[in-house]
């Protein structure tokens, strides 16, 4: 997954691609670079590694224009190095690209076959000299381009300029995110939003099988060879500042600190506490059309989806059945017309996730998309789309999209058990109640956030980890030890706390630290029996309790207090304390905590 920008205006278009390039960072980061058009001339310079490389070899060489693009890359063809970085060049063309061009090793060895020499080993390339060749057939540069894409297979973000064209600048979409900025004398290309805000709100989220040409502000989308399409402009209500830092000193940390007011924006206007009713722009159950409900996701996504499980069957008593998209889409599942598939995805762009749409639509179910990326893939191909509305998350490690996530499966599960007739009454609006009383309940939590820090500090020496938790809050020990490992490197095992007798338990010394995710209710003993388990071997034991609740206090050697709230809605703060646990870690170690090594924000590949 890759960062692509663009540029066509009337200004010296460098210091956009760079900041732009910032802004992607977190979409790959193994290699960046630039081409820029001077005096009817292509320039290029890249490099390997982070984009402040980038910034030392193009001060030494700089290039100066009002027409350029820009990338920076996770590599799926060929390893990082200067070579393979983007853009590539043949010819007269040269091209960034975002995705996997799968047929590209027959389309090359055709290629070589008419003495085309290729510098790199990644499958972009090619796409340089398909579009040189037609040109040198004669082609105009967008028929070149459409015949280019008519010989291709696979996903692609690709923004592409030409020699001797001083002031065009093309692109097409299929797969992979591409958005064009409209500003009022210059037009713009980015993989994300983020990229685009410093400049401009008004957006257009191409379709698959776009291709667009941007000259100057003057921007003309087609979706097929000579039709052209009218893509409205949406107005991005995100700010710049929302996309950056804002002090922090991570992302992370901001987007930790950020979930009052991402949970707040996502319950919005859809929960009416006074009428106790849950309604959605694009969405209405009707428990006469589903039998089942099935949720698929990866990753974060995927343990929100575990929880959806508890949601919707104890409100609306309604079968569930979880899986991971990876497995999903491979498994032949049985689903079909009567069957309600929820996808949840922050990027809304997981190739995984798009794939298992894809297989489900085919059987005939309806897609229900949650997702947090205005337009993305996910959002535009389902059936009906609910917004989770954390703004921009930069930070590969999912953080207020996941209390987004299980805040929408909570309304969800709401608005389901109403329409089932299961949730009524005081069960119902001791939910609704609860679920108002939420952001202030993290803010409060958010402020004793130094005793995590305290408690990480007392632990940072550990070679691992076991988180455990019972019933809806198992699923946010699965969370908790992602998020460690994630971004601290440091292995961490998540695991039902009912299961440690069945093996987990022959790991338990002095060495290995076990997080329990114990706040009241009905496991509550349970739990205490599983901490005493680990504590008679000499375990060490930090809890997560309910406030109030004093046996654990004498019981756990660290504890951390949450605030009582319905039980349903235990994870969205249980998993707080969990979310700073690892961020201080990592932090203590040093990591490169927004953008761990080996990871992407949004995986659009395989
Ligand atoms: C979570 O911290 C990870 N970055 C990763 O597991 C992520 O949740 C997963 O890749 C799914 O991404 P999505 O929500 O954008 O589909």
């Amino acid at each position: 997954m890759c960062g692509i920008v663009g540029y066509n205006g009337n200004s010296n278009c460098f210091p956009f691609l760079i900041s732009g390039l910032k802004s992607l960072e977190y979409r790959g980061y193994d290699s960046a670079g630039v081409a820029i058009l001077t005096d009817s001339v292509v320039n290029l310079v890249k490099t390997q590694g982070k984009l402040d490389n980038l910034r030392e070899a193009f001060a030494k060489a700089p290039l100066q224009g009002v027409l350029g693009i820009g990338h920076t890359r996770w590599a799926t063809h060929g390893e990082p190095n200067d070579i393979n970085a983007h853009p590539h060049k043949y010819g007269r063309v040269t091209v960034v690209h975002n995705g996997i061009i799968e047929n590209y090793r027959e389309l090359k060895e055709a290629l070589m076959a008419k003495n085309h020499h290729f510098t790199s080993g990644t499958d972009t390339e090619i796409l340089a000299h398909l579009v040189e060749e037609e040109l040198n057939y004669g082609s105009e540069p967008l028929a070149a381009i459409w015949k280019t894409i008519g010989q291709i297979r696979g996903t692609w973000g690709i923004a592409l300029l030409i020699d001797g064209y001083s002031h065009t600048l093309w692109c097409a979409k299929n797969g992979s995110p591409l958005i064009l900025g409209q500003g009022t004398d210059e037009s713009m290309i980015a993989s994300d939003i983020p990229a685009l805000l410093g400049a401009t709100r008004e957006m257009i989220f191409l379709e698959d099988g776009d291709v667009a040409q941007l000259d100057g502000p003057d921007i003309r989308i087609w979706e097929g060879p000579n039709v052209p399409v009218e893509r409205a402009p949406q107005t991005i209500q995100w700010n710049p500042i929302m996309a950056e830092k804002g002090g922090y000193k991570h992302f992370m940390l901001k987007e930790i600190f950020e979930q009052p007011r991402s949970v707040a924006d996502t319950i919005g206007e859809r929960l009416h506490a006074d009428t106790r009713t849950v309604t959605f722009s694009d969405f209405i159950f009707d428990p006469k059309r589903f039998d089942r409900v099935f949720l698929v996701a990866c990753g974060t996504s995927y343990y929100a989806s575990l929880i959806g499980k508890y949601l919707i069957e104890s409100t609306a008593r309604i079968p569930v059945e979880v899986d991971m998209a990876s497995e999903f889409r491979y498994r032949n599942p049985l689903i079909g017309e009567r069957d309600l598939l929820i996808l949840i995805s922050q990027s809304g762009e997981t190739a995984d996730t798009l794939a298992a749409l894809a297989l489900a639509k085919e059987k005939g179910a309806t897609v229900l998309g949650i997702v947090n990326v205005l337009g993305s893939a996910i959002a535009r191909k389902s059936d009906h789309t609910i917004y989770t509305h954390a703004g921009p998350e930069i930070g590969v490690a999912s953080t207020k999209a996941f209390t987004a996530q299980v805040s929408v499966l909570v309304l969800i599960a709401i608005h389901m058990g109403i329409a089932t007739g299961t949730l009524m009454g005081e069960a119902l609006a001791e939910l609704v109640g609860a679920m108002v009383r939420l952001p202030k309940q993290i803010n409060k939590l958010l402020s004793q956030s130094a005793q995590i820090n305290v408690i990480a500090r007392r632990y940072s020496h550990a070679p691992a980890f076991l988180f455990i938790g019972r019933g809806i809050n198992y699923p946010v020990a699965l969370e908790g030890a992602l998020k460690l490992k994630e971004i601290s490197y440091v292995h961490a095992e998540g695991y039902p706390a009912g299961e440690m007798k069945h093996g987990p338990i022959a790991l338990i010394d002095e060495e290995l630290p076990v997080l329990a995710v114990a706040p009241e209710g009905s496991t509550s003993e349970k739990m205490v029996s599983n901490i005493e388990e680990v504590k008679s071997r000499r375990g060490k034991v930090i809890a997560i309790a309910s406030q109030g609740d004093t046996n654990m206090g004498n019981l756990a050697d660290d504890l951390f207090m949450v605030p009582r709230t319905h039980p349903l809605l235990q994870p969205i703060l249980t998993v707080i304390p969990l979310q700073l646990f690892a961020y201080y870690t990592a932090d203590i170690k040093g990591t490169d905590i927004d953008q761990p090594r080996n990871l992407a924000k949004s995986v659009t590949v395989e």
